[in-house]
Order: structure tokens, then sequence, then C-alpha cells
């Protein structure tokens, strides 16, 4: 059987609102990530997973849909989407639409409906109960935006659910309405030419409130069972499902033999560096040995049945460079390469988040008021009544906010930093004046010709994506080490992950002698015994294993 196609394809993110203005109102847009496509052409991407472009009041930047089959004027048109696609596929890229389903806008046709009363057509497309017997919400689940998960109608007498935002109200997948609906919505943009779908907390939608069950509910499964059998089989799709809660144990009923699945975006790389109590709230210092264990253990877990998205960063993470390399100007560069060289060698589908490209870095707020993600102005009174206090929850904002990844691309040293000629949106990161595409693409050895290579490198070696993953040097907590076999070949990766030289023993197992693939310091021909590594070195070498 032939490969499937995403297999060595790489991924890249666009987060519309953040990527192109190409009308002069401060917001990203359609036409804009048109005019934008030879710089992914250029990177080398086989497909975009596209942000929400429906739509939509943007209670949450567009994860929260009042109309699945409409664009959001903000952004454009169908018709701007149409050309979108086929300039796209021009250039040999997919769009992956991002499915928003676990919830849709309280401003959906659906939930105005719903709203009507106990017996409106739509009622049941929603989740309602009674109150509790004391008139509070039915059960104490909370939502991940902060507060109850629960909202009183006053009109009806009853409660709504909402795991994230009260106008992001929960549909009902136990109504198999619903799932038509959802199903035909699918079938719609297939038909259209898109390449697939990202699915976002799709390990929500088998939810059981009443017992208290938000993620991995009892009828998860069955759902992209149905999903499967109703949409997706027997199209040569790409499906990635956000899945924060998918685990080693069952990653498999996702994507594995009979899952509904290509891929699963998984985070357990980035919980392990949460705090216990406070979550991404409270800012932690990186451990290396933990997050290697952790996609290590991934690496083996997937190795024969399933298959690994593997990243950095998205819309809802900090910046890759600031999080696990050094953005300061002595190794921003050179360490935005060795995060890249490290994920793209393993085996997985790798996705780039806009701006990852060109090493670009956190921002930085002062004050709650100055943020902009609704989650972040949610979850502060929550934390508060725990016990953070402001100063250590804006660090936690600092360090892991959604803000960070949304600031607006940076293409240029203009003014508007070539992503807009009106304000932005949101406040452009100050250093666009030095950190931007011209800047780091007129650079033979800047982070976006680095990309470049990476993502060429896993078009002309199967070993790349197929060959089989060992992991090295567990316990070293500096440097990155792995080896993938295929058909007699070894191919070697060693990194260097902090500002400071190190001496590394390489073990036996990753012996090796050949062709330099890629480096981010000079070349090396041969990997044995004791090196020394360079601050942010990375180096990979292909020989016989
Ligand atoms: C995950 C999305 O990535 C995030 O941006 C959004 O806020 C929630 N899901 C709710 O849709």
């Amino acid at each position: 059987m032939r490969d499937p196609w995403w297999k060595s394809a790489v991924g890249y993110q666009v987060y519309p609102r953040s990527f192109c203005d190409s009308n002069g109102d401060g917001l990203g847009d359609i036409p804009g990530i048109t005019a934008r496509l030879d710089h992914l052409a250029d990177l080398g991407i086989g497909v975009i997973w596209l942000s929400p472009v429906y739509r939509s009041p943007m209670a949450d930047n567009g994860y929260d849909i009042s109309d699945y089959q409409g664009i959001a004027p903000e952004f454009g048109t169908l018709a701007d989407f149409d050309r979108l696609l086929a300039e796209a596929k021009a250039r040999g890229i997919g769009i992956v639409m991002d499915l928003v389903v676990n919830h849709s806008s309280d401003e959906h046709d659906w939930f105005q409906s719903a709203r009507q009363g106990r017996d409106a057509p739509y009622r049941d497309f929603y989740i309602w109960r009674d109150p509790a017997p004391d008139g509070g919400p039915p059960n104490d689940l909370q939502s991940f935006f902060g507060g109850p998960a629960w909202d009183y109608d006053a009109a009806s007498g009853q409660y709504y659910f909402h795991l994230f935002h009260a106008k992001q109200p929960d549909l009902n997948w136990n109504n198999p309405a619903l799932r038509q609906a959802v199903w035909q919505m699918m079938r719609w943009w297939l038909d259209r030419g898109v390449a697939g779908f990202r699915m976002d907390v799709i390990d929500l939608i088998g939810k059981d409130p009443d017992r208290g069950i938000a993620a991995d509910g009892p009828k998860l499964f069955a759902h992209l069972a149905e999903m499967d059998a109703q949409v997706l089989a027997g199209r040569d799709v790409l499906t990635v499902g956000e899945a924060w809660s998918a685990s080693l144990d069952n990653a498999g009923r996702y994507c594995g033999r009979d899952g509904a699945l290509s891929m699963v975006f998984q985070f357990s790389h980035v919980t392990a560096g949460w705090d216990p109590v406070f979550g991404k709230w409270k800012a932690r210092t990186r451990d290396l040995v933990g997050l290697k264990r952790v996609f290590n253990a991934w690496q083996i877990a997937l190795a024969d049945e399933g298959w690994n998205a593997l990243f950095w960063s998205n819309h809802d993470l900090p910046r890759a460079v600031s999080k696990y390399g050094d953005d300061g100007p002595a190794w921003r560069v050179r360490s935005a390469k060795a995060l890249a060289t490290v994920l793209h060698l393993m085996k997985g589908t790798p996705w780039i988040y806009q701006g990852e490209e060109i090493g670009m870095t956190n921002t930085h707020v002062g004050r709650i008021e100055d943020v902009d993600d609704v989650e972040v102005h949610g979850q502060w009174p929550d934390m508060s009544a725990r016990g953070l206090c402001e100063q250590d929850f804006l660090a936690g904002v600092n360090a892991n906010g959604r803000d960070n990844a949304r600031t607006p691309m940076q293409w240029s040293a203009a003014p508007g930093a070539g992503f807009t000629s009106a304000t932005p949106w949101l406040a452009l990161n100050p250093n666009h004046a030095t950190i931007n595409a011209d800047a780091d693409r007129a650079d033979p050895d800047g982070v976006f010709a680095h990309y470049q290579r990476l993502v060429a490198l896993r078009k002309t070696h199967p070993i790349i994506v197929h060959g089989h993953f060992v992991p090295l040097a567990e316990d070293d907590p500096n440097v990155w080490a792995y080896v993938r076999e295929l058909d007699g070949q070894r191919l070697t990766m060693v990194a260097n992950l902090t500002s400071d030289p190190v001496r590394f023993t390489l073990p036996e197992a990753g012996i090796v002698a050949g062709a330099c693939l890629i480096h981010t310091r000079a070349p090396r021909t041969r990997l044995k015994g004791e090196i020394d590594l360079a601050p942010w070195e990375a180096v990979a070498v292909l020989g016989q294993a």
C-alpha cells in the first residue's frame, strides 16, 4: 500500500487574524494569506492548518462559530476562500480546516432557536439541565476559561452547559440530528476541496456532564467511528484531533489501525512543564530530561501503530524559542534552529506555527488589562481566589499566555511590520524592527533557511519519515540525542540545548560516520565518543548502521 501523503508532509498553522492584513483594517484576512502563499511554498510545506475563518462574534477569536458554512466578513468571502484554496493547490499545498464542533457560538441560529424555550426545535442541540435544589448550577463542573461551566437561562429556568466561554455553548453530541448536521457540514467542506480537518478539543465530544466527565467520555470513540463511517472513509484526507487528554494508553484508539484520525495533537510535553497547582499560570523553568522523556515515550508508543503530530507551538502556546530555547540576542537564531532540528528529525508529521520559521519570540505585557486573551481574563479571578498573587500570575501570562503566539506576523521592519498599514488588532512585538521575515530570509544561516532544509530533508530521506527511533542518553540534562534506523542506514541527531558549551559522550548505539545532513554551527561527518558541543549546536549525520 502507498503511504499516505501526510506522512512525508510538513504542516504550517496560519492564525488568520494575525497573518497578513490585505485591506488595512488592522486584522489579518484571507486575501492576505493568499498574498503570502509564496512564503509558505518556499518553505516547502505541504499543508496549512487554517485556524477558524467562519462567521463568528469573535468572543474567542473565531473558536465560537455562528455559521459553519459562512466566512467571517472581516476575513473575506467564500470566493476569497475558494481562491485561497485554488492558489494553495497550485503550489502543492492543501488546506486543513479547523473543525470546532464541541461547541458553537451562542449567536449560531441553532442556539438562538434553542433559547426560545424548552420545546424549541433546536433545544436538544445543546445541553440543558434544571438547577440544583438550591437553585444553583446542576453540578460543580468548571469552565476551562474560569468559573462554572453552567450559565442560567432565566427565560426557560434551565442552565446550559459550556466548557469554554459562556458564549460557546456545548453541542449535544448525544443527539443524532446534531451529529448528522455536523457530518453534512464536513462533507460540504470536503466536497469544496479542503484537505482535511484539525478537530478542536475533539476529546471532549463524548462528555457526560451529569457524571462530571468532560474529557474522554464514554461515547468519544463511538462518535469518531461514526464520523469515519459517515464522512471520512474512502477520502484521502488528513485529520488531526486536538486532544489534551490523549495518553500513551489511548492514542492508538484515535489514530491506530482502527482509529478514525490520521494523528493527534497531544500535549504531554506541554503540561509536563506546568505547575501542579496553578497549571500554566505559574511559570516554571524548563526541565529538559522531563521533556525528552515525554517525546521519547510517544515516539516509542506510536512506533508501529498510530502516528505522531510533532509541534512546539500553536496559537494557544508560547513561542517555541522563548519557551524551550534562548530568545536573547546571542542565541535566538541558533537555539530556534536547534529546536527545529530536534523536532523535525523525529518520526511523525511536524507542524510549524506561523512565525516560528523566522524565530519570533514571546511578547510582554505589564498589566492584565493589556491582555486580549479571553482565557486570561476568565482565569485571573479563579487563580487569585486560589492564592496566586498578581505578580506571579502576570509572570505566568508572560511565560505561557496565548497572546504570545498571537501578536501579528513580522514580515518586515516597516511600522506595521508588513502585517498591516493600520493599527494592528493586537500590539506588534516591538522587536519586529530586527526580527522579521525579510531580515531572516536574507540570511543564508537564518532560521527560515534552516527550516527549509529540514522540510526538504523529510521529502528526500525515507529514514526521516519511517526510520525506527531509538532514544539516547535520556538522563543527560543538557543534550538531546537519538538515532533513526532504516534499511541498514543510521541517522544520529545530537543537540546541545543549552547556552553553554558541553562535552557529551555519545553512547555506542549512536556512532555514525557518513554525510552531514544538517547542522546549526559547523558540519560534522562523524559522531563518536566524546563530542564537544558549542551552545545550541545541533547536528545530524547519516551513515551505515
Ligand atoms: C482549543 C483552541 O485551540 C483554542 O484556541 C480555543 O479557545 C478552545 N479550543 C475552544 O475552542
